[in-house]
């Protein structure tokens, strides 16, 4: 099944722990009844997608395979927001748009530090935040036309970055539909946060 054959889209919601997906893809999911809401971590644990705990790094070990068969049915559905810290593993026709969320070093810093997270996992989340890991993840692995990176430090971004994904994810009408931009991202503030419907040339 290919994304022509979805009647909704899919949102992957990217970024390094603590940019706030979860916060965003919930309140998206809120405003988006007809869409499923699916925080990968969540999942793994509870259909054990994983090879066990990984001690050092206080995570588990994800077992991409499985994730990913595990997902197929409901992908090729479609109208689902996937949250997830990783990108590049997916097939990559499973996705509309992906948005990948930035945070501010400070900003991430206090948000790990209010976690308690050892200091060793929180170093390494920052610089994983600084070294833009997701985002490069993000950008080797889809078409930059889906590609959303947006800031996501203050709860005015987080409210923008919703409305414009929720309205997006209403308007879109298939393969094509580029991702939507912030309009001070143009360079055009009367764009308001226009979706634009990208023109297709039919070219592979
Ligand atoms: N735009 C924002 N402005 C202010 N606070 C935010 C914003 N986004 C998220 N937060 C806060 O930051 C913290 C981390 O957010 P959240 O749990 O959504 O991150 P996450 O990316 O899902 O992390 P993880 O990958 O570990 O699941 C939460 O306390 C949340 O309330
Ligand atoms: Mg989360």
């Amino acid at each position: 099944m290919t994304s022509a054959d979805r009647s909704l889209p899919n949102l992957l919601i990217t970024g390094t722990p603590g940019t706030g997906k979860s916060t965003m893809a919930a309140q998206l999911a809120a405003q988006l009844p007809d869409f499923a809401l699916i925080e990968l971590g969540e999942l793994i644990k509870a259909k054990q997608l994983h090879d066990g705990w990984d001690a050092e790094n206080e995570a588990y070990l994800w077992n991409e395979d499985r994730i990913c068969d595990e997902l197929e049915e409901a992908m090729s559905r479609g109208g689902v927001i996937l949250d997830f810290h990783g990108a590049d593993f997916f097939p990559e026709r499973w996705f509309d748009l992906v948005v990948v969320l930035r945070a501010n070093n400070s900003v991430l810093y206090e948000r790990l530090a209010a976690r308690r997270y050892p200091e060793k996992k929180l170093q390494e989340n920052l610089e994983a935040e600084i070294m833009q890991v997701v985002r490069d993840e993000v950008f080797d692995a889809y078409q930059e036309d889906i590609i959303a990176e947006w800031q996501s430090d203050s709860l005015e971004q987080l409210e923008a970055n919703i409305a414009l994904a929720a309205r997006w994810a209403r308007e879109w009408q298939g393969p094509g539909t580029s991702a939507p931009r912030h309009a001070e991202a143009d360079g055009d503030a009367s764009a308001g946060g226009a979706v634009s419907a990208m023109a297709q040339d039919g070219a592979p």
